[in-house]
């Protein structure tokens, strides 16, 4: 098997990409770490990469001054310096414009922390609580243009706690996140899930807290 080279895309504090990084040391991973790369220079993720020995790198949003798809090229321009077809979105806070999208077709994933179609955008967890939902949790999914849609891989869901805080939720969400995020990777990786339209067939893997 020819294993792909993945990009990790973050712009934080990196634990999903942390969980990433483990997965694809394993030789028998269907993708190894080529590159983690971060819009913000300060991000936490980007040393956790280098002392696990992988190339991380910065291309700061700030210096594009709003120019998107300038951004988006100094991006693409090092994720082909290091030779990744596939990008793995872990926490990256950054729109991207429908063309850079586009170029990177089934070969682009994100892990967002609701069951979606529920709760896209900010403040899952809040939201959740505030909606008064019995289940809760998170979403791998191959990206589309429009924000945190796209044909679900994997999903992983727990029951919320009568009281919970938001924190407590978010925390116990993240551990199932750092499971889901690889098992749900690698399975499309090794074609045991497919995109058929805007659906995963046979259907997403699915996994319970
Ligand atoms: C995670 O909750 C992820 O689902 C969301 O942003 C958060 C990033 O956390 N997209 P980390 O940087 O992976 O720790």
């Amino acid at each position: 098997m020819t294993r792909r080279r993945a990009a990790i895309l973050i712009s934080g504090r990196g634990s999903n990409m942390a969980a990433l990084l483990a997965a694809m040391a394993d030789p028998a991973f269907p993708a190894e770490a080529a590159l983690v790369l971060s819009n913000d220079p300060a991000a936490n993720g980007l040393e956790t990469a280098r002392a696990a020995g992988v190339p991380a790198e910065a291309v700061d949003h700030r210096a594009f001054r709003g120019d998107r798809p300038a951004f988006e090229a100094a991006m693409g321009e090092r994720l082909a310096a290091h030779g990744a077809d596939l990008v793995c979105l872990a926490g990256f806070m950054r729109l991207l414009t429908p063309g850079f999208v586009a170029s990177w077709r089934d070969r682009m994933v994100n892990i967002h922390p609701s069951l979606l179609p529920a709760f896209p955008g900010l403040r899952t967890h809040e939201r959740a609580l505030e909606a008064g939902v019995a289940f809760h949790g998170c979403t791998v999914h191959l990206v589309r243009p429009e924000m945190d849609s796209g044909p679900i891989l994997g999903q992983a869901m727990l029951g919320v706690k009568p009281g919970e805080a938001p924190d407590d939720l978010a925390a116990r969400v993240l551990a199932l996140e750092h499971r889901l995020y690889p098992a749900a990777l690698s399975a499309f990786l090794r074609g045991e899930l497919r995109p058929e339209g805007e659906r995963i067939l046979p259907g997403p893997l699915a996994l319970a807290g």
